[in-house]
């Protein structure tokens, strides 16, 4: 099978890491997969914040809680990740949330392609929009946070893919 094929097939979210740090330079190259990644009229609004504070992201699920979120007791939102990348895109932009999508999509896979281990995030994204959160993240103005992924090496092997739908595809030929 087609190499790039089989690793779309293969990806599966990770929620356990080691603490090891991932090296800068794979970042870097994780991170070039994210700018690479289609956007709205060519126009790459989307802004990568790589959170490497343990602090912060408590801080994190704090507000989020703060703002009604709930986790279920012992739960850790970012599963011990060493990273976390938050996708951010101008508020008023109308494809905002499809480019940090499509740059979060491109993230999970080149993570994979680097055998690190990764889990698209949206549960804190109310803390992620906490104004004091805002203001640690320091994003480009007018831009708020869409999700966020954490990344790490991972602890464990993830379980396999559930199975997939077949009644979601319509064919429409003339
Ligand atoms: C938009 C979006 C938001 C997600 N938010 C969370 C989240 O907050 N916490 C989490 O553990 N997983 C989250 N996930 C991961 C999904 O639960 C996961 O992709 C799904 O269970 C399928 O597993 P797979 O990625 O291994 O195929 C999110 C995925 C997407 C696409």
């Amino acid at each position: 099978m087609n190499s790039f094929y089989e690793m779309l097939l293969k990806r599966r979210t990770i929620r356990s890491f080691q603490p090891r740090a991932i090296p800068d330079e794979t970042m870097d190259q994780i991170l070039l997969a994210g700018r690479y990644a289609p956007s709205g009229m060519g126009l790459q609004n989307r802004h990568f914040t790589v959170v490497q504070d343990p602090g912060l992201m408590k801080e994190i699920v704090a507000a989020t809680e703060k703002a009604g979120g709930k986790f279920v007791p012992g739960h850790t939102p970012f599963y011990g990740a060493p990273d976390v990348v938050v996708l951010s895109a101008p508020k008023d932009f109308k494809l905002n949330r499809e480019d940090a999508a499509c740059a979060a999509e491109n993230l999970l896979l080149a993570a994979y392609a680097f055998g690190i281990g990764s889990c698209y995030i949206c549960s804190v994204v109310p803390g992620l929009r906490d104004e004091s959160i805002l203001k640690r993240l320091n994003l480009p103005r007018n831009y708020i946070p869409f999700g966020c992924v954490a990344l790490g090496f991972p602890a464990q092997g993830a379980p396999g893919p559930k199975a997939r739908r077949t009644d979601d595809v319509t064919w429409i030929r003339a």
